[in-house]
């Protein structure tokens, strides 16, 4: 699948609104992932709003990208659907990795910001979203037009890949 291959972290943007038909393909996009035991316990925030993608951007020096988004989506967790409360995250993993390929398939671009585990970067995103207790920030995903186009790059994993037993070269 070309996105696979063409996806790269994206961290600065055109200075140019992300429109809301492709905002809406991110997210269904996203919600059309695999889930333990169906549970799609996820939910999102949309961010378009400067001031709240600035104070965003100050839960680490890691999301400093998010000071030129034009737009975050913020998963969420709801813990009051969960049937299976130990997977949560990797739910959540694979409803971000949806958008961030669909954003490639769109000629946007993005970023994983990482929020869970991380207890201070959760307290403090749901501070200023206003997240009641049951719900769990996971990811910030920061998404825009690139400003040229670039591809991702190959990597050498031959190393990494093992047949029958571990060690074992195919
Ligand atoms: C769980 C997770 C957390 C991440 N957190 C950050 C982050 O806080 N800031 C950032 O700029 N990139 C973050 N990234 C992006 C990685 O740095 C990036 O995927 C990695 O360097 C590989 O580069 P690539 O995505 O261009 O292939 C995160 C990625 C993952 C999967």
């Amino acid at each position: 699948m070309k996105q696979i291959f063409d996806r790269y972290s994206l961290r600065s943007y055109q200075d140019r609104p992300v429109e809301k038909d492709k905002i809406d393909r991110l997210i269904k996009a996203g919600f059309q992932a695999p889930s333990a035991h169906n549970q799609q316990a996820w939910e999102v925030v949309v961010i378009r709003d400067k001031d709240t993608l600035h104070r965003l951007s100050d839960v680490s020096k890691y999301f400093i990208c998010l000071q030129q988004s034009p737009l975050a989506i913020v998963t969420l967790a709801n813990k009051s659907d969960l049937v299976t409360p130990e997977f949560w995250q990797q739910d959540l993993a694979a409803l971000s990795q949806n958008i961030l390929l669909e954003a490639v398939h769109l000629e946007l671009g993005g970023v994983w910001l990482g929020v869970a585990p991380r207890r201070e970067r959760m307290a403090h995103v749901a501070d200023i979203l206003g997240l009641p207790e049951t719900i769990m920030p996971f990811s910030i995903l920061s998404i825009g037009y690139p400003k040229k186009p670039r591809s991702g790059r190959e990597r050498s994993y031959e190393h990494k890949i093992f047949f029958e037993t571990y060690g074992k070269e195919g």
